[in-house]
């Protein structure tokens, strides 16, 4: 209703025209897409230039200094003028009295422009308010037509996470986890149809190995009470004793005593039988395992659930057929993809894909001579399988860099087996390294000995003010969430693909851009909501007029942004996008605490700058909760 009303007082900017002439603009769900329109329609009927270019044209700007928008005349590529004087001469043109935007301001052949403050206060706030936690959700996004919600959703699988089960979530998964968990969240939230895959470490040699391992020296009781621990410890000692039976065989070699029978039932051997149980079906060996996985997936389900993560589908490398594989197997020996030799199976990219690409894809094995397929042949057939399950319209896979190699051979057979429109759709979310990651008891196992550990620490943190720590309700329920903060915010705040350094102190830190001063900021309007304690009704009819300082209007143009800022998330896929407009919001909101005092002031200006602070309270939540954040309420 805000956005109609306003377009209705500007000539020709009703909303149906904005449409028609904008297409794939939303002004009711991001009402900059009329400002946008706006100065198109003017600087069209002042320079000639056509609407649509001018439009591509208006870019943001560095900071609010600069103004709103900005537009650089070469880019509307007229010709014979030179942009400066084009710039100087058009700003000069600009209607004074123009209801939008004042007089652009004109630096060279930039032109810069500044929203007037009241029919952006007047629109933005009314819309945070009765939008809620749907504000700034470009939900057309994810429509199969962003005009015609009833011809439904597309649809978009996240592959995330993908531990290794008896094996350590390390790094590379606690990444995996967070940004997918992010990725996920930002196409829900833009109507986008999501499947989340957990694809798990949970097949080969080595589970046969942990099942003897259990049959020695398995614990049911331990088992049951701590499955991820026991058996993890499990495949630690088997394996060392593994390491030493062969040794011990070299060293019998090296006196020449024969171990060809010793060799026959070594542990390495048993394994091999036990999982080729399992790989034929045998339902014992099957239970034994599916009890491991099934006990160990529990346990996820529980620490992801602090992290507010589920999975729709636990799959992983056991749930691909072996029918699935010889399919699979065979298209690729029939249409030349692979080729065997002395037994195994290979493909040759330098010779299959010309030039540098095929020299990058180099040369890999997809079958063993044993007649075991590897790591690359399940995800070729998994791929294939989700397309016929789940007909994609896009696909991300949340691995860590070192595997990229992996996802570009992936893709590249999934081309050549002739499925080019799949392999479109297929995209590797590649992120860097996290380094230095332990703790004071050493180098981390597991997720959940990395949130308990960061959450401790901040215990400790938070006790340093006593004062404070002595309001807190619950202060270990806090400590935890604020550690999860901690860890999430340091994740998510550099370019995915960058390395980052594990810093405890630094991401604990209720000072710089941190997650618990991200907790802090909203704690604090919370704060200032209840003790304002005016209903939503009241703040829906506060008089915004009041709200004339500059330190309002900032806040107020800084909010208008927000649903650009989620489409452009959109666009780049990266969290830091988010999270730099939430710290250059939460900073602006902070410094103007002494300009803008809501308890205290006259009871009209008190609800007006009550209706600026709930909308930053809004903002903020909804930027936070689309990190993966459970915002606090009180700190
Ligand atoms: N489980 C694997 C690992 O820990 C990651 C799986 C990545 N996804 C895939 N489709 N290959 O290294």
């Amino acid at each position: 209703a805000a956005v109609e009303q306003l377009a209705s007082k500007v000539q020709g900017l009703s909303l149906d025209s904005v449409k028609q002439t904008y297409p794939g603009t939303f002004p009711k769900i991001n009402p900059l897409d009329l400002w946008r329109a706006h100065i198109s329609n003017v600087l069209h009927g002042i320079s000639g230039v056509s609407t649509d270019i001018i439009y591509r044209a208006i870019q943001w700007t560095q900071g609010l200094d600069k103004g709103d928008f900005t537009l650089a005349v070469p880019a509307l590529r007229v010709k014979g003028q030179k942009p400066d004087v084009l710039a100087a001469e058009w700003g000069a043109k600009w209607p004074e009295d123009d209801p939008l935007v004042s007089k652009p301001v004109t630096n060279a052949h930039f032109m810069s422009f500044f929203i007037r403050a009241e029919p952006l206060r007047n629109t933005i706030i009314p819309i945070i308010q009765q939008q809620g936690s749907e504000y700034g959700r470009a939900r057309f996004n994810g429509l199969k037509d962003p005009n015609d919600p009833s011809k439904g959703q597309k649809r978009i699988i996240v592959e995330f996470s993908s531990p290794n089960v008896a094996k350590p979530f390390h790094a590379g998964h606690l990444r995996s986890t967070i940004i997918g968990g992010f990725l996920a969240n930002l196409h829900e939230s833009a109507g986008w149809d999501v499947i989340r895959i957990n694809y798990l470490g949970d097949w080969g040699k080595q589970y046969g190995l942990l099942a003897l391992a259990f049959k020695m020296y398995g614990d049911e009781e331990e088992l049951k009470k701590d499955p991820i621990n026991h058996l993890f410890k499990l495949y630690v000692r088997i394996n060392s004793e593994m390491e030493e039976e062969k040794k011990g065989f070299e060293a019998k070699k090296a006196e020449g005593i024969d171990v060809t029978e010793l060799e026959a039932n070594s542990l390495d051997e048993q394994a091999r039988g036990y999982f080729k149980m399992m790989t034929e079906g045998d339902e014992s060996a099957l239970a034994q395992w599916r009890r491991f996985r099934d006990l160990s997936i529990i346990r996820y389900k529980e620490t992801y659930g602090r992290l507010n993560i589920h999975f729709d589908e636990y799959s992983g490398e056991s749930q691909v057929s072996e029918e699935a594989m010889e399919k699979t197997a065979k298209i690729m020996e029939e249409r030349k993809i692979s080729h065997e030799d002395q037994g195994a199976v290979l493909i040759d990219f330098t010779t299959l894909v010309p030039g540098k690409e095929g020299k990058r894809l180099g040369k890999t094995v997809l079958r063993k001579k044993d007649g075991t397929a590897l790591y690359l042949t399940r995800d070729v057939s998994e791929l294939l399988h989700r397309r016929d399950k789940y007909k994609f319209d896009k696909m991300l896979y949340v691995v860590a860099s070192q595997q990229e190699l992996h996802l570009r051979q992936l893709f590249k057979i999934t081309e050549l087996m002739g499925n080019e429109a799949t392999a479109k759709l297929c995209q590797h979310i590649s992120f860097g390294l996290v380094l230095g990651m332990s703790t004071r008891r050493g180098t981390v196992k597991f997720l959940n000995d990395i949130l308990r550990d960061v959450g401790e620490h901040m215990h400790e943190v938070m006790k340093k003010n006593e004062e404070k720590y002595a309001q807190v309700a619950d202060p270990e329920a806090t400590a935890d969430i604020l550690g999860i903060s901690s860890v999430m915010v340091q994740d998510l705040t550099g370019k995915i693909i960058n390395n980052y350094t594990f810093n405890m102190d630094a991401m604990t830190s209720f000072e710089g851009d941190t997650g618990p001063y991200l907790q802090y900021a909203h704690a604090r309007l919370c704060s200032i909501y209840r003790r304002a304690n005016i209903s939503d009704e009241d703040l829906a009819k506060a008089d915004l007029s009041l709200l004339t300082e500059d330190h309002a209007t900032n806040i107020i143009r800084l909010l208008a942004q927000w649903p650009d800022v989620f489409q452009n998330t959109l666009k780049t896929l990266e969290p830091t996008t988010v999270l730099t407009y939430l710290f250059r919001m939460t900073h602006v909101v902070s410094s103007s605490y002494d300009h803008l005092k809501v308890v205290g002031s006259e009871p009209e200006l008190m609800k007006a700058r009550m209706a600026l602070y709930n909308s930053a309270r809004i903002v903020l939540s909804n930027g936070m909760r689309l990190l993966g954040l459970t915002p606090l309420e009180r700190l």
